[in-house]
This record gives C-alpha cells, sequence and structure tokens, in this order.
C-alpha cells in the first residue's frame, strides 16, 4: 500500500485554524443503546466505532493530538458488569486497532491511574505505547480511570517531594513547574473540547488544560457522531475570538506587527 492509500496520512487540507488539540467527552452511548431497546454494551461498542471514525478525520485534517475521555476516575462506580465489558473493549480494541494505527504513524498514550486497569490491560498499553513511542503521526491520548483531580493531585505529590528533599523551594513554585508534572505535560493544551450527548459539563476531564480551551457541545450521541459532526465543530471554533485574556484591540494590534 502507497502513503497516498493511508486514510490516517496528515494530508493538505491541513489549515492553520484546524485545532492543533482536541479533545473529546465522549458521551451518550447508554442512551444511544436504550433508544433502540439495545443493552448498554451495544452503545459502546457502538461508540468504539465512532471514536475510530473520529481518530482517521482527526489525522486527515492535520490535528496533532487528540485526547479521548474512556474511562473516568467516577466510572468504577459503575456497576461491576458494565465496568468489566468497558476494560474488556478497551484491551479488545488496542489488540485489534494498534497495528493499524502504528502502521499510519500515530502515537499512542494513556493516562490516568494505569495500576487500576489490571495487569493484562497494562502490559498491553505499555506494550502500544512502546511500539508507537517514535512515531511522527497524530498523538491519541486516551484518558482511562483519569480524572483531573487525580491528575493534579499527582503532580502536588511531585512537587511535594521535591521539597522534601530540598530541591524545590515552596515559595519558588511557579504554575509551570505544576503544568510540567501534569499527565499531558509535553503536548500543547487542547484548544477545542467537544462534548457530545446533551449535558454541559467538564467532568473532572483536563480542569487544568482546559483553562482556554473553547467548549464545543452538541446534543449528538456519541455513536452517532461523525466526521461531519466533527467538520461542524470545527467551523464553529473558526469563528472564534481567542483573546487569553487580552482585548480585540491588542488581538488586532498583535496581528498587524
Ligand atoms: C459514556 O457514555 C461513554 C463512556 C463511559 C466511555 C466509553 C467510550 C467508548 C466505549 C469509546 C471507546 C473509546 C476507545 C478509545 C477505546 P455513557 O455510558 O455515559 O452514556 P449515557 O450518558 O447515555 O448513559
Amino acid at each position: 500500500m502507497s502513503k497516498a492509500d493511508l486514510k490516517l496520512e496528515r494530508t493538505t487540507d491541513r489549515d492553520v485554524d484546524v485545532p492543533i488539540h482536541i479533545a473529546v467527552v465522549m458521551d451518550g452511548n447508554g442512551r444511544w443503546a436504550n433508544r433502540r431497546f439495545m443493552p448498554r454494551p451495544a452503545g459502546h461498542k457502538a461508540g468504539v466505532e465512532a471514536a475510530r471514525r473520529v481518530i482517521e478525520a482527526c489525522g486527515r485534517r492535520g490535528v496533532k493530538a487528540l485526547t479521548l475521555f474512556a474511562f473516568s476516575s467516577e466510572n468504577w462506580r459503575r456497576p461491576e458488569e458494565e465496568v468489566s465489558v468497558l476494560l474488556d473493549l478497551f484491551l479488545k480494541t488496542l489488540e485489534r486497532e494498534a497495528d493499524r494505527l502504528h502502521e499510519h504513524q500515530v502515537r499512542i498514550r494513556l493516562i490516568g491511574e494505569r495500576d487500576r486497569l489490571g495487569p493484562r490491560l497494562c502490559r498491553q498499553v505499555e506494550r502500544v505505547e512502546r511500539l508507537t513511542r517514535d512515531n511522527d503521526g497524530m498523538t491519541l491520548v486516551v484518558a482511562a480511570s483519569y480524572g483531573g483531580r487525580w491528575d493534579i493531585a499527582q503532580a502536588v505529590r511531585k512537587l511535594a517531594a521535591r521539597v522534601a528533599d530540598g530541591t524545590l523551594r515552596p515559595d519558588e513554585i511557579r504554575e509551570e513547574d505544576l503544568g510540567e508534572c501534569l499527565a499531558l505535560a509535553d503536548i500543547p493544551p487542547p484548544d477545542l473540547l467537544i462534548r457530545t450527548g446533551g449535558e454541559q459539563r467538564i467532568s473532572n476531564f483536563l480542569l487544568w488544560q482546559l483553562a482556554y480551551a473553547e467548549l464545543y457541545f452538541t446534543s449528538t450521541l456519541w455513536p452517532d457522531f461523525d466526521a461531519d459532526d466533527l467538520d461542524e465543530a470545527i467551523a464553529w471554533y473558526r469563528g472564534r475570538e481567542r483573546r487569553f485574556g487580552l482585548t480585540s484591540e491588542q488581538l488586532e494590534q498583535a496581528s498587524r506587527a
């Protein structure tokens, strides 16, 4: 297969206004299944197909990083059977898709409390991260057993350890020091957050990193979300004025300079 045939290849449709990093809260799998009188796991399976579509579409549009919220710290409180279906689905999806993503130069990462995911899934995650570590295409981050509060707490623990061993003074701690200890330290923060399923909240996703993200909410349920929906979200994003605390006039002056 030639490079040109690769569906995930970054193409010339890369546009300066395409977000560098998109983060997604994939909500609505359960409702999608309920509406079809199907069990919830059927919704999660359809959710995996939607994730595949969106990963491919982001790759084609030149998005550099895509972070998918697959399983939150709070999702552990779901019925045991659903948790086990979800973890099994992640394992099977990784086993099935990793080679294809690797061929397309996608770099895969997992963020979250990975020890809780169990040894089999952990081993598979480590294998896939190692396999794709040096790829230079899109970075795909899967947030599993992840919570923004957990992320900040683990970063604080790292800083506290440096204070305890005398290599950092408390009054010298800067925002950047904490940022550097967070799970996505080496990736620019998300420009655009998409949440499907109609709810308008962050749900303990990337609390620190979303500080200046544009927030896009759609009632489309995740299993129905496709490349056209992604384009709609990106078109909406293009219409936003990102001021980062400045005034419109300041931004205009800066763009003229
Ligand atoms: C929320 O729907 C979705 C999840 C808990 C995440 C599951 C996501 C997938 C299976 C997609 C797979 C992604 C990867 C990267 C393998 P919900 O159950 O909360 O829906 P509801 O609000 O309608 O009940």
